[in-house]
Parts: structure tokens; C-alpha cells; sequence
């Protein structure tokens, strides 16, 4: 059978992806951000996985006002870089995986969460940064990836809760797949930020490390925080983290096993207008 072995949180910073491709991520000002992420990428080469099931949040790139699902699964055989601002990354396609994706479809849609199924679908720096920041600049991606797109940018946006919940559905589903496949799954976005309005340039450090917290201690607790909560403390674009609750809430522990490993814990302020959070969890 599959197993979800751990869970990555990672921060999307667009201007991380462009540092990287524009070549100054030694330069001062980004030298302490890429640092944070050293151990991630050797524990990423130890640690490979056969697949990874991606968590991140579309910026209007392959979605738009005109269609706004709360929850899509990418099923395609391959994915293409895209983006707003900047352009498309010089990065490598990301190849899917069509029957895995396809058997959690199944599993999580017969659980009660109505996904939508997305078998054509650009992705932008929500996804691909992360793959960076832990995988560096290869001409491939390690593995293949299955994007799951969550709507955390468009009002109304599904609750800590139900993230969390989802999560649990998720693992079942990827631990019911006839295959011994060795499953990441990643929470990104966050964390604490806000890139409009009055109070543009919000940070909260406190919030932040207390979220890191009671992410790896009590996530029960921490997924009945409502969203208003995280618009108030963290900013408008603070509500990204509640997509670190699905990666949380398929971990085994939830399910009644023993807690994870943190086999990392990073934060830094500032990148770009963000604070950066990167916690590495291992399932024992
Ligand atoms: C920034 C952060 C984001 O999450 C995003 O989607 C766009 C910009 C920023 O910090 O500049
Ligand atoms: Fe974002």
C-alpha cells in the first residue's frame, strides 16, 4: 500500500522563485532565506519520495473570477509553469500522477468533500516555489506531483477545520492505493502577510511561532481557530496557512499514532512583504 512518510510547510514567496532564477540568492539580503532551506534539500535527496501531493493556493493564474473552486486535484499527466507578475518560470514541467490522483478523487469524493477534477492546468509560483526552495534548480523534478489547489484567495474560504478534516481524508485515501509508493504531502503558502491596504506589510512574529507550535503539538486545537482569527493576526494573505492544516491532518498521528519526528524548523523575516515558515514533520 502507499504511505504518507512526512509533511513539508513552506512559505511561496514569489520573489524567492525570482531570486533563484535571476541568480542572487547569495546576495545579502536573501543569503539568510536560502540558508534556512540547506538541510531541507540534502534531507530532500535522503528522503526522495515517489510522489509528492502538493497543497497550494492558485494566484488567478489557472484560475480566475470566472470559475473558483474551493478544492481541485490536478489529474493530468503534466502540468506547465506559468505565472503572474514575473512571467513563467524558467523551471521544469512538472509531471503528474494520473492514477494516484484519480484513486484519491475517488476515496475523498466517497468521503463527502466535493473536489473538483482538473485534467488541464497551468501552475504558478504557489507550486513551483516550494519545489524549489526544496529541490533547488534540477532539470527535473524528483518525482512526480499531484497539484491540489485550494481557494484561499477569493471570499468564501473553507475553514481551518475543514481543511484539517480534509486532510484526515486524504491520507486514507493515499494509504488505500494498491501500490507501495513512499507519499510526501506538503502544506504551502503564509505565513503571516498582507500585500494590500492599509495595513500592507503586516507581520507577526508571535502568531507565526505559536501557529509553528501548536501545528506540531495540538493541530486539533489549532484547526478551530476561525478565519477571521488568521485575517486579524496574520493579514489578508495570512489565510494561506489554513492550507498547512490539510498536511497536518494526514499525518498518522491524527489517526492515532505516534507523533512526528520535526526533523526541521525554520522562520525569517523579511522576504519580500512575508514572513518564511518551513517545518519538516516525519511520520515514525
Ligand atoms: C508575496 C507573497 C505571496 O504569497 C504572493 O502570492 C505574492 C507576493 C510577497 O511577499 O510579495
Ligand atoms: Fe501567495
Amino acid at each position: 500500500m502507499a504511505k504518507i512518510t512526512a509533511s513539508v510547510y513552506t512559505s511561496h514567496v514569489p520573489a524567492i522563485g525570482a531570486a533563484l532564477d535571476l541568480g542572487k540568492s547569495g546576495e545579502p539580503y536573501w543569503q539568510p532565506v536560502f540558508k534556512g532551506y540547506d538541510f531541507s534539500k540534502h534531507w530532500m535527496v535522503e528522503n526522495k519520495p515517489d510522489v509528492i501531493f502538493l497543497v497550494y493556493n492558485d494566484h488567478a493564474t489557472a484560475f480566475s473570477l470566472e470559475m473558483i473552486p474551493t478544492f481541485a486535484i490536478g489529474t493530468a499527466a503534466e502540468f506547465t509553469p506559468a505565472d503572474e507578475g514575473w512571467g513563467p518560470r524558467p523551471v521544469p514541467v512538472v509531471q503528474g500522477h494520473p492514477e494516484l490522483a484519480a484513486h484519491i478523487a475517488q476515496s475523498v469524493i466517497q468521503q463527502d468533500f466535493d473536489l473538483t477534477i482538473v485534467n488541464k492546468m497551468d501552475v504558478d509560483h504557489g507550486l513551483t516555489v516550494p519545489l524549489s526552495l526544496m529541490c533547488g534548480q534540477p532539470q527535473a523534478w524528483p518525482c512526480p506531483v499531484i497539484p491540489f489547489a485550494v481557494n484561499v484567495v477569493q471570499y468564501p474560504v473553507p475553514s481551518g477545520r475543514r481543511c484539517f478534516e480534509l486532510g484526515k481524508a486524504i491520507r486514507k485515501a493515499i494509504e488505500s492505493f494498491d501500490k507501495p509508493l513512499n507519499v510526501q504531502i506538503w502544506g504551502t503558502g503564509g505565513m503571516s502577510h498582507q500585500l494590500q491596504g492599509p495595513r500592507a506589510g503586516l507581520i507577526n512574529r508571535e502568531f507565526d511561532n505559536a501557529f509553528l507550535d501548536q501545528l506540531i503539538a495540538d493541530p486539533e486545537a489549532l484547526a478551530s481557530k476561525p478565519h477571521i482569527d488568521y485575517v486579524r493576526e496574520a493579514g489578508s494573505e495570512g489565510i494561506e496557512l489554513v492550507m498547512w492544516l490539510i498536511a497536518r491532518g494526514a499525518m498518522a498521528d491524527v489517526a492515532g499514532g505516534p507523533a512526528p519526528k520535526v526533523a526541521h524548523r525554520f522562520y525569517h523575516v523579511p522576504a519580500s512583504n512575508t514572513a518564511v515558515g518551513h517545518l519538516i514533520l516525519e511520520n515514525k
